[in-house]
């Protein structure tokens, strides 16, 4: 029998990749919009890669309509998902001095509790038929915090953290749950984000917030997210799939400097960055003269 899954936020993104690269794997999809004109984009896009995909709207963070949205699901799919990729997701940046409690709690709501919420909803019906698989999008941000991306950070932590709770609490009962942790993919998640930047121009951040338009604005450059897709097939496919899968190279680099780096050096590295510390003299004329030497690639 072919076996269904819930993409949470299919609407663009990684969401769109994970919910087309599964329909033309086999997997019966059901991918979320918000709108319902967003979910008649996704089926069209999906006709387009000649593969089917059903919509169901769901707003993650809002409780009553992921009520309604599993059983609908529930019913599509005569019982409950085989399993669901909790893609849905917001990244609020900001100094952690300048965002308010509201936004704390829309970017925790979404991130953190909206993944819970839904395995609540499907564990039930899991864990009767002993089979079933819960699939988080963390990030890299999951495990490495910076600065001006904090709260979305936090999300990202406190997501692991649950994941690795819940997957030691189900896998008695037949049910996998898996962490993928992508590094930067080129999707609309930080152009969005930044419409969310308070106190834009009188922040005593502002400068930094300056500089992070340029990264914004980079990151249209960075590789699809096709690997994330790719990544979350595999967690779907695999008899016994990884607890985490750590995605692109630069969220491995990531992680093994986490390890590596001693505190100190991190933070700086970071402080500059971010334009908050400013390296010595001779390291920027070093650099200079580096990029001079060799040319920018
Ligand atoms: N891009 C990256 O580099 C990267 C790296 C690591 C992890 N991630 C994670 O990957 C996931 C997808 O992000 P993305 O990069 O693909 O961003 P994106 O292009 O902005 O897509 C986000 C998706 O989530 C949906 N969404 C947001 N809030 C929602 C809500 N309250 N209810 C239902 N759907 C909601 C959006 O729907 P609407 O269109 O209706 O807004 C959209 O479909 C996120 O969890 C993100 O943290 C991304």
């Amino acid at each position: 029998m072919t076996k269904s899954v819930v993409v949470t936020g299919a609407t663009g993104g990684i969401g769109l990749a994970v919910a087309l690269e599964l329909a033309g794997s086999g997997f019966d999809v059901i991918g979320t919009a918000r709108t319902g004109e967003k979910a008649e984009r996704l089926r069209e896009a999906a006709e387009r890669a000649e593969v089917g995909v059903r919509t169901v709207l769901l707003d993650v963070a809002d409780a009553t309509s992921t009520v309604r949205a599993f059983t609908e699901i529930a019913t599509m799919t005569g019982g409950g998902p085989w399993a669901v990729v909790n893609n849905a997701g917001i990244a609020q940046p900001g100094a952690i001095e300048d965002v308010e409690d509201d936004r704390v709690r829309t970017q925790l709501e979404t991130n953190l509790i909206a993944p819970a919420r839904i395995a609540r909803l499907v564990l039930p019906q899991m864990r009767q038929r002993r089979d079933g698989r819960i699939v988080n999008i963390s990030s890299i941000s999951g495990r490495v915090s910076s600065p001006f991306v904090g709260w979305y950070c936090a999300s990202k932590q406190a997501l692991a953290s649950v994941t690795d709770a819940l997957r030691i609490e189900t896998a008695g009962f037949g049910v996998k749950v898996v962490l993928i942790e992508p590094g930067n993919f080129g999707t609309d998640l930080w152009e969005r984000g930044m419409a969310l930047l308070p106190q834009r121009k009188t922040s005593a951040y502002s400068d930094s917030y300056d500089l992070a338009d340029d990264v914004v604005r980079r990151a249209k450059a960075l590789p699809d997210p096709t690997p994330v897709a790719h990544a979350v097939r595999t967690a779907l496919s695999v008899p016994r799939p990884r607890a985490r899968y750590l995605v692109g190279n630069d969220a491995r680099a990531g992680a093994v400097l986490d390890l590596l780096a001693p505190t100190a050096l991190s933070d700086y590295a970071k402080g500059v960055a971010t334009g908050l510390r400013t390296p010595p003299e001779g390291i920027t004329r070093a650099l200079a003269r580096l990029t001079r030497r060799h040319g920018p690639r």
